[in-house]
């Protein structure tokens, strides 16, 4: 296999270090934080475990899916909130579920070309945080009232309004194209390709029978910061809160159907659940790691981002994702030796494999023949966002690190990522480490 040039551009990219914070359900031990301060946290301890000088850094990448009104440059406030050099420039990304995964491309494209040597990429969410509206009403009364010289004019916009223009508009977790929810899209996938209740609460199972082990394990200590929790910093989260060591299937079995109440299978057990959390990555040109003495953690194979129409399948994008990545690599998934698929629900992960198997699949898609089938047991071999969580924006950064760390702890060397992505996204990075 050709070493000195990849899929990933010219310049070989060296993923030196990846850390996150303890995922957190929405509304618990994150829930007085803001994505801002769990990205200002995540990279400022990444920069000191690292032991790296900060005048080394060119360039940070950082994304955030759902962006608070005050501060929507994310990667530039936590430069500035890191306390890291103000000549670091910065920039956000947002591809929806895969954008740390699209962070770390960006960084790594501007290390293949030279034009950077040292990136920070990853992502940060804090569901307890998300930005409520108002009513466009409300708003105009409020912005009309601004402009009112005396308390009579100031209230003169509002005499209008209806009960109803009150009240707090949520963001939805919903396609724009469509109006589907994210939920319903998985319901939608489940019934087309008969994915039964009993194989998505199978997956389920076993993501968090994996997580509950690595952590047992220790395997995430190196992975997972703590985090002390400001103002009083008295309290201090140490691990993810959404893991259940002790569910099993007939406990999953029992759950209600959320977004089909009558004829669905998606529930709270095989859905990805709302979370708090922010992860980063240490990139660095081969070059510049081997000359700042680091060890790498691994290498950017290849990339791919795809797409699907959000009205067909909306949570398919891995399927068209995954063989591009493979094709760029030069790799077919029989070479692979990990495969990490994000789990928005446990019904996307299983039609995603069902398709990457399927000749029917193979052929609406184009391709000469099925990408392959994947291995179960190689698949999310310590977890993924059905019991870790799903921080939007951080997921990607979480699946590449702990992808990483797993293929050293097993002495293999490739691993496939691959991220579903609202509007029908999909994400594929090949990493190795050798
Ligand atoms: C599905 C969803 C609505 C559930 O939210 P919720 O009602 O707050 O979920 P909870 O954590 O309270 O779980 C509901 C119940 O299921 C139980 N439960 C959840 N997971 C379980 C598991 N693995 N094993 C056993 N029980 C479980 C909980 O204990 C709870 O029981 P209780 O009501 O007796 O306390 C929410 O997680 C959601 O919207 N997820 C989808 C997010 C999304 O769209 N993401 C985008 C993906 S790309």
């Amino acid at each position: 296999m050709a070493r000195e040039k990849t899929a990933s551009g010219p310049t070989r990219v060296a993923i030196v270090r990846g850390l996150r914070t303890p995922f957190v359900k929405a509304g618990t031990s994150f829930s007085t934080l803001s994505a801002l301060d769990l990205g200002r946290m995540v990279v400022q301890e990444l920069v000191q475990r690292a032991d790296l000088d900060p005048s080394e850094i060119d360039q940070v990448v950082f994304g955030q899916v759902i962006p608070g009104l005050t501060g929507p440059s994310i990667a530039r406030e936590v430069v500035l909130a890191a306390g890291l050099p103000r000549k670091i420039d910065a920039f956000t990304v947002n591809r929806a579920c895969a954008t740390s995964i699209q962070a770390m491309v960006s960084a790594a494209q501007f290390i293949s070309l030279g034009q950077s040597h040292v990136a920070i990429a990853g992502g940060t969410e804090c569901m307890s945080d998300v930005p409520i509206f108002t009513s466009r009403p409300l708003a105009q009364a409020l912005t009309a009232a601004s402009k009112g010289r005396n308390l009579a004019d100031k209230m003169k916009p509002f005499r209008n309004l209806k009960g109803a223009d009150l009240l707090p508009v949520p963001p939805a977790i919903a396609e724009y194209s469509t109006g589907a929810s994210m939920g319903e899209s998985a319901e939608k996938m489940a019934k087309e390709n008969g994915i039964s209740r009993e194989e998505q609460d199978r997956i389920a199972l076993a993501s968090h029978q994996h997580a509950a082990q690595a952590w047992a394990e220790g395997r995430f200590d190196g992975q997972v910061m703590h985090v002390m929790v400001p103002p009083t910093y008295e309290r201090v989260v140490e691990k993810d809160n959404i893991v259940r060591a002790d569910t099993n299937l007939a406990a999953l079995g029992q759950l209600k159907p959320v977004f089909d109440r009558k004829y669905g299978t998606v529930t709270a057990g095989n859905a990805s659940p709302l979370t708090d959390g922010a992860a980063a990555l240490l990139l660095m040109s081969e070059a510049r790691a081997k000359a700042l003495g680091y060890e790498v953690l691994g290498f950017l194979r290849s990339y791919a981002f795809a797409a699907t129409d959000p009205g067909e399948q909306l949570l398919q994008g891995p399927a068209y994702a995954t063989p591009i990545a493979l094709e760029r690599a030069g790799m077919k998934l029989a070479d692979i030796d990990l495969v990490e698929m994000h789990e928005a629900f446990a019904a996307q992960v299983a039609s995603n494999l069902q398709a990457l198997a399927s000749p029917a699949f193979a052929k609406k898609a184009g391709w000469k023949e099925p990408v392959g089938e994947v291995d179960r047991d190689r698949l999310n071999v310590t977890g993924g966002s059905l019991a870790l969580g799903h921080p939007f924006g951080a997921t990607g950064a979480r699946i590449v690190t702990q992808a990483l760390t797993e293929l050293k702890r097993r002495n293999k060397n490739t691993v496939l990522c691959t991220v579903c992505a609202a509007g029908g996204l999909g994400a594929a990075v090949v990493l190795e480490r050798a």
